[in-house]
């Protein structure tokens, strides 16, 4: 049973593909988020930025089902959620998909494995379609991340790959399980400037893609490159919010240097 089928939900209008408010979260005395109000609209890029701890993954973790929050309301596509039943299980229902900070793929595996890990095809009688998997493994590959000429194909392993092209893979799974919404957290970390651009255009063809996605990003020209809005978390309050329009790479860098001085001063 889930509150919203993913082709019952794709017809009806929303304004958000997800909307959080007044979200707490505590970890016995840690107060990780407080007072969140955070939403994300149909197609839009959402920048996600914030010193280390500032609770920029606690709160992804919540919009992708792996955190209850301790207090709040949370609304997908203006439907809101029963927080008790909410999973990851459920995010995936209701089409968000999350690449998790330092999420890695099975080095051994091949890609076909590694796009359907979790979520086999399977048929009559519960076999995973390989044939089927491999497939849809290799249009993946060409059409969603262009790997084409390469010699990369579905029986390639993720050694093969290089790290901007890893997080292709996890972009690429997001992409066909048809997410509305793909959550990135800090994808380009440890990636080489070349490897870095790959990442975005990956972030460009969510957008392209008419999806909506959070991208959590320490770069902040990276990440002003690709985003439509972006929000700032200090110690798990959001102290601001901006459309790119509204606020220059400059302005929003001598920002966020204020905030990382005040935090030293504040001795947090
Ligand atoms: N599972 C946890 N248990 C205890 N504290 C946690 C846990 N997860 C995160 N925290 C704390 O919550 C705060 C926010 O962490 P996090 O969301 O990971 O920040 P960010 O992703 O912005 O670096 C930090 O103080 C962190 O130590
Ligand atoms: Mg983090």
């Amino acid at each position: 049973m889930t509150e919203a089928a993913p082709n019952e939900s794709a017809a009806v209008s929303f304004r958000h593909v997800v909307r959080l408010e007044k979200v707490e979260m505590t970890f016995g005395k840690v107060q990780a988020l407080s007072n969140v109000d955070f939403a994300v609209g149909r197609n839009e890029i959402v920048g996600l930025l914030g010193d280390n701890g500032a609770g920029k993954s606690t709160l992804i973790k919540i919009v992708s089902g792996v955190l209850r929050p301790t207090a709040g309301e949370i609304w997908v596509r203006d439907r809101l959620l029963n927080l008790d039943r909410y999973s990851v299980r459920k995010a995936h229902d209701l089409r968000i998909e999350t690449v998790h900070q330092g999420q890695s793929l099975g080095e051994k595996q091949p890609l076909w494995r590694n796009l359907f890990v979790g979520r086999q095809i399977t048929g009559r009688f519960g076999f995973i379609d390989v044939k089927k998997e491999k497939e849809i493994a290799d249009q993946l590959l060409r059409r969603a991340i262009g790997f084409r000429g390469h010699g990369i194909n579905s029986d390639s392993t993720v050694r093969d790959l290089s790290g901007g092209e890893r997080q292709g893979i996890a972009i690429a799974r997001a992409m066909y399980f048809e997410a509305d919404l793909i959550v990135l957290d800090e994808p380009t970390t440890a990636l080489a400037v070349s490897e870095v651009r790959k990442v975005l255009a990956f972030v460009e063809g969510v957008k392209a893609g008419g999806r909506a996605c959070i991208y959590i990003e320490h770069n902040l020209a990276h990440v002003y490159e690709v985003a439509d809005r972006l929000v700032i978390l200090d110690r798990g309050t959001v102290v601001g919010q901006f459309a790119k329009g509204e606020i220059t790479l400059a302005d929003l860098t001598a920002r966020m240097i204020a905030l990382h001085e005040g935090r030293k001063h504040a001795g947090t």
